[in-house]
């Protein structure tokens, strides 16, 4: 693979960041992974202002290479090849040469900028998309500020080792009795054709997909509510789906061991899923 970093193209073996990077000894750092289909990348624009907020929110500089960034993300699915894959991007505050609580002088350390990219063939035509995936539901223990897309994935990533061992495919996290989002992409059910999914706030993650995917809904005269549910009123729905950049739309088929409907991909996320790659590509 040919990666960037910092302003070059390199070979993957020969892309280097410093021991001291913020991201790495404090996940001091933002992320956004955009999905490519047929060559072309999804939804670049929605994913660099979320990226540009998410700096803002950490008083993080933007880095000299901002506004080149899609030119960048253009230039690693040519030089990859890329078909069908992931583009993750990664910006940290960088280092200056030490470990400090406090943040370095932004005037003289630059943030670390890298990135690369993930082929994956078959990406719109999943096998999991076909089946739908099983979910655990557990604990949402993640800081308070999960609208901003920060490389802090240690509970997520636990999330999803919880829900291997029990068999399952992803977990849905719970505060106070209620859904949040999933470990790596936005919740929703589907009640008499109604699409729930939780509001907007600094609770969950403004998902690119999540607003692409309810425009479209909406465009379609499909019926929206932005509100919390339970996992219990998740168990009794019709449906359920998730959404995210990296897997589109993917319908969910059992809940903490209850099977929703006949245990099959859903009519609504059948259809929203194909209309996302329809409209996206
Ligand atoms: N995850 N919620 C969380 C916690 C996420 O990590 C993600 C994305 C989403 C969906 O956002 P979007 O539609 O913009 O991808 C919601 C990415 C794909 C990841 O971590 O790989």
């Amino acid at each position: 693979r040919t990666v960037y970093v910092n302003g070059d193209y390199l070979p993957e073996a020969e892309a280097t960041v410093s021991i001291f990077d913020r991201g790495f000894l404090m996940a001091d750092g933002v992320y956004e992974v955009t999905s490519v289909l047929g060559g072309k990348l999804i939804d670049f624009a929605g994913h660099a202002k979320r990226l540009e907020r998410s700096l803002n929110e950490l008083d993080m500089k933007k880095p000299a290479c901002f506004d080149d960034l899609l030119e960048v993300h253009r230039e690693l699915v040519r030089l990859n090849a890329i078909d069908e894959g992931l583009i993750y991007l990664q910006i940290t505050r960088g280092s200056d040469g030490d470990r400090d609580f406090v943040f370095p002088d932004p005037d003289t350390t630059e943030p670390t900028v890298v990135l690369f990219t993930q082929s994956k063939p078959g990406l719109a035509d999943s096998a999991q998309s076909r089946t739908g995936t099983k979910i655990i539901s557990i604990e949402d223990i993640r800081w308070g500020r999960r609208d901003i897309k920060t490389v802090q994935l240690l509970y997520p990533s636990m999330g999803k080792m919880m829900a291997k061992k029990a068999g399952c495919d992803d977990a849905w996290l719970v505060e106070d009795g209620h859904v949040t989002e999933g470990t790596s992409n936005n919740a929703y059910i589907v009640k008499g054709g109604k699409i729930i999914t939780r509001q907007l706030s600094n609770d969950i993650l403004h998902g690119i997909t999540r607003a692409a995917v309810l425009r479209f809904a909406r465009e379609a005269q499909m019926e929206i509510e932005e509100r919390s549910f339970t996992i219990e009123e998740a168990q009794a729905a019709d449906e359920a789906f998730t959404t995210s950049a990296s897997a589109f739309v993917m319908p969910v088929v059992e809940i903490d061991g209850v099977v929703l409907g006949d245990g099959t991909p859903g009519p609504v996320a059948k259809r929203l899923r194909e209309i996302y790659l329809d409209e996206s590509v």
